[in-house]
């Protein structure tokens, strides 16, 4: 019989909203959490991940590649912890594991579904839920990146944007280019994060502030936003041109409701542009080269990783709001603090 020894904070999805989700769309409980049974393990979580891709499953968007959130359900998303109870010989008691099991203080997870860390690889273990593989992935396997390319980053004052435009520039591009949402934004990427130029978005035509911020053109796109940016984005590709498909804030931002898209493709056709769409779980063979190389770069001082720490589970949906409407620049994670 299992022995309850524990309760745990949670937040569920009370109810399915219609468009952006608002607070009373999230509710905090307080559950039973039992012994780990074989082949399981129970952990403390210390981060959580906020990532704006939740929002899909939150109003359960439909062909996304992941199930919507049930009403009623404790909602999932990233998350890093440790192990303090074991039922499996390969995931000791102590062991700092990543997982998908955030939005809750303790979890139980099967211990082959957790990825046991370096707990001294980093300063804070909180590093662990950067994008900085999802950048990596997309400018290097699915762009393609070469030395002294022009790379156009959107959404790039962002968790995953801030990485992808440093990472460009350290694997060989000749141009960054950002767009962001705002002229203070702009001055960020361009005086933290050792971007060219970059331009607010809100701005218009969208084209001429493509055009102007690449005069010679873009050879790869790294596509956060989707809409009318990548329907820009593609006039103002080279020829040749490669876009890794990574996120469509315009969607979630917009609470669901497609954003115009690419519409007429034949400039993709006329200028052979490769549009790929990928997710950085396909690809986690590759983390840990990349966490060799990022940790040298931190360690130089080359790379910054721009992180923001909200403390508290039940801050937690304010916080994915906030950071779906702007608010921060660089990652947000939430620190459990019980
Ligand atoms: N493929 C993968 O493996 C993978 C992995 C992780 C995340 N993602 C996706 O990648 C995207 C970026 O995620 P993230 O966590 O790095 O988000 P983020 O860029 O940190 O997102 C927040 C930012 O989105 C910006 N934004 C909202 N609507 C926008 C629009 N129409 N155009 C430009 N910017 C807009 C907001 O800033 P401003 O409006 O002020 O610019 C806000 O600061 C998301 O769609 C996410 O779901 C994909």
């Amino acid at each position: 019989m299992t022995t309850v020894t524990r309760t745990s904070r949670a937040i569920q999805l009370a109810a399915r909203p219609n468009g952006l989700p608002a607070l009373p769309d999230f509710r905090l409980i307080e559950e039973a959490v039992p012994d780990p049974a074989p082949g399981q393990v129970l952990i403390r979580n210390l981060y959580m991940s906020l990532d704006p891709g939740m929002l899909m499953q939150i109003g359960g968007y439909p062909e996304i590649p992941m199930p919507a959130f049930a009403i009623g359900e404790v909602i999932s998303g990233g998350a890093i912890g440790e192990v303090v109870a074991s039922a499996d010989q390969h995931v000791p008691e102590g062991a700092l594991v990543l997982h998908q099991h955030g939005w809750r203080e303790y979890a139980i997870a099967d211990a082959d579904s957790v990825r046991v860390v370096d707990a001294q690889a980093y300063p804070s273990p909180s590093t662990y839920l950067g994008f900085g593989l999802v950048a990596y992935v997309g400018l290097t396997v699915v762009a393609g990146l070469r030395e002294g390319e022009t790379v156009l980053v959107s959404s790039a004052a962002g968790a995953t944007g801030s990485l992808a435009g440093q990472l460009a520039r350290l694997l060989g591009a000749g141009r960054v280019v950002g767009s962001v949402g705002s002229p203070r934004k702009a001055r960020y990427v361009i005086d933290e994060l050792g971007f060219d130029t970059a331009f607010d978005y809100h701005d218009q035509p969208l084209s001429d502030q493509f055009r102007a911020a690449a005069p010679e053109g873009v050879d790869v796109y790294f596509d956060n936003v989707g809409g009318a940016q990548l329907r820009a984005a593609i006039e103002t590709m080279n020829v040749g041109g490669r876009i890794a498909l990574c996120g469509a804030l315009a969607r979630q931002r917009a609470g669901g409701t497609p954003d115009g898209g690419p519409g007429d493709l034949l400039p993709v056709i006329a200028k052979r542009i490769t549009l790929r769409g990928f997710t950085a779980l396909d690809h986690l063979d590759l983390a840990p080269e990349f966490g060799r190389r990022l940790r040298q770069w931190l360690a130089e001082g080359s790379l910054r990783h721009a992180e923001n720490v909200v403390d508290g589970l039940e801050n937690a949906p304010q916080a994915l709001l906030d950071l779906v409407r702007g608010r921060y620049t660089g990652k947000v994670v939430v620190r459990l603090t019980r």
